[in-house]
């Protein structure tokens, strides 16, 4: 495996893996590219699905994300460890929306747990994926905000029967449907964390899952959001991944956050997912708890001034 190219700010683009024969050293040397660089790129890779499944298996737990009754009729699917993110219709994340930035899984106790993986199968239109990089983030902002920061709890929530269009930049707990069942969506956690491989410390609100801070109102909490959101989104740490079939991009789930611009009406990007994380989807789900849930007056915001 060699460098065959550095992408600024963060991005290492690798030549000479063959996704066919990847070996326990190859994943290895997978994981050191991933804490240098926190996204790694392979090109011309012609994969099939478990062989996805398997070079993922390299860098650490592949995780089932989809319920059986989505899967089982599909066996390449493995076993619901390959799901896709796509313009066809019906599949995990279907459609052509903005995506606002976020990490995936932070809305779980557990947070956002470890790296994702997308391979480009079919891509006829190259809009890009746009990474953004939490470490540089804290450590480019004004050391009185990062302090301020650090003293912060956020809720973090996902409100999935909403459409991208009805919640702004931010989920709201309030703004939850009456009667639709979350799954145990709901928990708080420090504006600030460390990375648990390479200590570093990131910024942990995002624009997609944070609801607010923990003890305040939206408003006060919108007001902050701003402020930080300066320095979290600046194109100085801002990596965009203009897709072409056989792509394969793994990225650093904590370190980085995600997100896109609409997709144009025409064409196919079809993006197969694996994911590696300490826990199965389930899991994530039963160690977050539903003691935390929206009728917990302590997790929702507080009405009129906040005491900041
Ligand atoms: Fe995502």
């Amino acid at each position: 495996v060699r460098v065959a190219r550095r992408h600024q700010p963060f991005a290492v683009e690798l030549s000479g893996l063959d996704g066919a024969d990847v070996s326990r050293s190859n994943g290895a040397e997978l994981r050191r590219f991933l804490i240098q660089h926190r996204l790694v790129i392979i090109r011309q890779l012609d994969i099939s699905p478990e062989q996805h499944v398997l070079l993922m298996s390299r860098l650490g737990r592949v995780i089932t994300e989809m319920p059986d009754s989505v899967h089982l009729p599909y066996p390449e699917r493995v076993g619901g460890k390959v799901s896709y993110v796509t313009t066809r219709p019906g599949e995990y994340i279907s459609g052509r929306d903005k995506l606002t930035f976020h990490s995936d899984f932070s809305f779980y106790r557990d947070g956002a747990g470890d790296a994702i993986s997308l391979y480009a199968v079919e891509v006829d239109r190259d809009d890009p994926t746009t990474y953004v990089d939490m470490v540089g983030a804290a450590r480019h902002m004004p050391a009185a905000l990062l302090e301020r920061l650090r003293g912060l709890e956020v809720v973090k929530c996902a409100n999935f029967f909403q459409n991208a269009d009805d919640y702004g930049d931010h989920y709201r707990i309030t703004d939850r449907i009456e009667g639709k069942d979350y799954g145990n969506t709901v928990s708080v956690h420090p504006a600030v964390i460390r990375h648990p491989r390479t200590g570093e410390e990131l910024v942990n609100i995002c624009q997609t899952f944070t609801s607010h801070v923990k003890g305040w109102s939206y408003a006060t909490s919108e007001d902050l959001f701003r402020d930080v959101a300066r320095w979290q989104y600046l194109p100085a740490h801002t990596y965009r991944h203009y897709w072409r079939t056989g792509d394969l991009v793994i990225w650093d789930n904590i370190a980085l956050q995600h997100g896109r611009d609409p997709l144009g009406d025409a064409g196919t990007r079809h993006l197969q997912r694996v994911v590696t994380n300490p826990w199965d989807v389930e899991e994530l789900q039963e160690r977050s708890g539903s003691a935390l849930d929206l009728h917990d007056p302590a997790l929702l915001p507080a009405t009129g001034e906040a005491a900041t």
